[in-house]
């Protein structure tokens, strides 16, 4: 196998960079995440072109964790696999993400958000990726029991020993949330970035959690843009037996595939054709038309869905009648 060379023009302009929050990083429009499809039952292959495609591109920025899979762990191998293999991908470029916080380990120290936790893991993920350094560690999640001040505590002192230039937090609730910023913020270690799931089929950041991060000079980034997979063309005539609704381990149910969504995908389909878009494109124009948003992490299964949804950013605005009536569909 020939060695692998990075396409000279990746940073030719067609992938436009957003400054994260109040920071001097900024993070590609449209960023790739490790949760599905790089997991031990994935082809390496595959996955390496993906990467490669994604980095010539002018994607910079990969998000993982430590229990994407399967088996957990098993997508961070992956990735360290890849670049180990990629020799001329410069880690100066690279915008490498992990987390702790769900489920990794038996017994009562593998889960959650604690100190023990997150030191922890973090060092099982370096080893797995084979790195000095993650870019941005995040708490995963707020787990319910660890007081605030544990978790940021730990996140503060893994800034402090160089294991990661910044960090980031996760699905928190809001007052969860602004205790984190405060924290961080008075211990001179600033959230870099929150990331939570925003996409036309859950709105929720919109009540306020994207006008938090800003208002706390934190970037957001959307994971899930496209509703794992309902807000492209996967669905539309069926389940597709390699779909992330067939895997066992996908995350994405049947249950989420009813009529009322189908009917909800037809027409949203319908609006995009007439802004020349396919669904997908749209999909991820519409979470990125709000300039508060510095990323949206897709996932994907091939370089043909990668090449067609990095076409998302072409047209990113949307008129006044055209968001009334997406709302409307949304709504309905
Ligand atoms: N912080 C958190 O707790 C959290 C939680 C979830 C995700 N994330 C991050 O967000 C990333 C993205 O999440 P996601 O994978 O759910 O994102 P997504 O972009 O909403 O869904 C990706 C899936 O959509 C399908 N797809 C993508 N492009 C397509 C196209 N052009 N045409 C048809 N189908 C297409 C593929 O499904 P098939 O596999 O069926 O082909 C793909 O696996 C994750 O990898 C992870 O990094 C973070």
């Amino acid at each position: 196998m020939a060695v692998y060379i990075p396409d000279k023009n990746r940073y030719d302009g067609t992938m436009k960079f957003r400054r994260c929050g109040n920071s001097g990083i900024v993070l590609p429009e449209i960023s790739l995440g490790l949760w599905h499809n790089f997991g031990d039952n994935s082809s390496f292959t595959n996955c390496r072109e993906m990467v490669h495609y994604a980095f010539d591109n002018g994607i910079t920025h990969f998000d993982l964790a430590n229990n994407y899979g399967p088996a957990p762990g098993a997508s961070e191998e992956m990735f360290g696999r890849i670049l180990k293999d990629s020799v001329l991908i410069p880690r100066e470029e690279l915008i490498v993400t992990t987390k702790a916080g769900h489920e990794m380990w038996d017994g009562p120290y593998g889960n959650g958000s604690s100190r023990k936790m997150l030191i922890t893991s973090l060092n099982q993920s370096l080893t797995r990726m084979n790195l000095d350094y993650v870019d941005i560690f995040y708490s995963h999640r707020y787990d319910g029991v660890t007081p605030i001040e544990e978790t940021m505590q730990a996140l503060i002192d893994i800034v402090k020993s160089g294991k990661a230039l910044y960090v980031g937090i996760s699905k928190y609730p809001l007052d969860k949330a602004q205790m984190a910023y405060d924290y961080l913020k008075e211990n001179n270690v600033r959230c870099l970035v929150y990331q939570g799931r925003y996409s036309m089929f859950n709105r929720d950041p919109e009540n306020g959690i994207i006008e938090q991060a800003y208002n706390n000079g934190a970037g957001f980034v959307a994971f899930s843009p496209l509703a794992q997979g309902l807000l492209t063309d996967r669905y539309v005539h069926g389940i597709p037996s390699d779909s992330r609704i067939s895997k066992p381990e996908g995350h994405l149910q049947r249950e989420q595939l009813n009529e009322q969504v189908l009917d909800k995908i037809r027409s949203l389909t319908a609006v995009a054709q007439k802004r020349g878009q396919t669904l997908a494109e749209m999909a991820l124009a519409w979470v990125l038309r709000d300039s508060k948003v510095s990323s949206v992490i897709i996932g994907a299964s091939s370089v043909s869905q990668l090449k067609s949804n990095l076409k998302g950013v072409a047209n990113l605005s949307f008129g006044k009648e055209e968001e009334m009536i997406i709302d409307d569909i949304l709504n309905r």
